[in-house]
């Protein structure tokens, strides 16, 4: 895969709706073609159509440690459901040891950069792993849910991982996405209806009170971009 192949596919992608895109992906790539799946209410809508029309995107999951214990029986709830293989991937045990001998367990609330190691070794590094060899790399990303994520687009090379991100839920809004899992019944958080709209790891995740961001039980303590550093952002050029 390299750069040169994105306007050809923008061009077929950009008509389809994410259901169609994503058996168009399964079709040309198979497993070369890999789901990353928080597990939010986003994420279950891409496994649903996977799971629904049995394709053969990969679906995985990176399990940090520190999810919470709802973000686990969905994980359990959505495998029976859909059938289909999720493959977890943990961290390296050697480079969790060191971080929590070296500066305890919750080093994360002490500095942005402290913050950005632990999602490093917990997120950022086992994303490397689970996208060797893949050509196709599927998110569950909305621009709605920032500032900094209205910026992304629906398709974009990715230099890091040497792949296409392809991000097929991007211009849906929250309300939208919410009717599709009523309609559908797509199990998802039981969080989300206790004031969690995005999820992340237990301690660096809050309720949000109405009137607050999408995004704002995110590292709440934090006022930088809130972002763990698996989406980098490239902004779009304006003509
Ligand atoms: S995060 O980067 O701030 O944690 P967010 O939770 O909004 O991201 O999820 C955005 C997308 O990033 C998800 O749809 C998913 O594709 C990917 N992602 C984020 N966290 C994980 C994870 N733990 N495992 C797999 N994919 C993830
Ligand atoms: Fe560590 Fe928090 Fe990042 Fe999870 S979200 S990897 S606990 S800093």
């Amino acid at each position: 895969m390299s750069r040169d192949d994105l306007s050809g596919l923008e061009e077929i992608l950009k008509d389809l709706n994410a259901a169609e895109g994503l058996a168009y992906l399964s079709n040309q790539y198979g497993s070369k073609a890999r789901f990353s799946s928080a597990l939010g209410v986003e994420d279950q809508i891409i496994t649903h159509f996977i799971g629904k029309q049995s394709l053969s995107i990969e679906i995985f999951t990176l399990d940090t440690g520190r999810l919470f214990q709802e973000s686990y029986d969905l994980l359990a709830l959505t495998r029976t459901r859909y059938k289909v293989p999720v493959k977890i991937y943990y961290p390296q045990t050697t480079a969790v040891e060191k971080l929590v001998e070296e500066k305890g367990p919750n080093s994360f609330y002490e500095s942005v950069e402290n913050r950005k190691e632990c999602c490093f070794i917990r997120k950022v590094e086992p994303l490397k792993r689970a996208l060797a060899g893949a050509e196709i790399w599927v998110t569950g990303i909305r621009a709605d849910q920032s500032g900094n994520r209205g910026q992304m687009p629906l398709l974009e090379w990715d230099e890091q991982h040497k792949v296409i991100k392809y991000n097929p839920l991007l211009n849906w809004t929250w309300e939208e996405s919410l009717q599709f899992v009523e309609q559908h019944k797509v199990p998802v958080n039981t969080l989300h209806k206790k004031g969690y709209p995005s999820i992340g790891c237990a301690p660096c995740t809050r309720a949000i009170v109405p009137g607050e961001d999408f995004r704002a039980g995110r590292w709440s303590w934090e006022s930088s971009a809130k972002e763990c550093g698996l989406h980098e952002t490239k902004k779009k050029v304006v003509n």
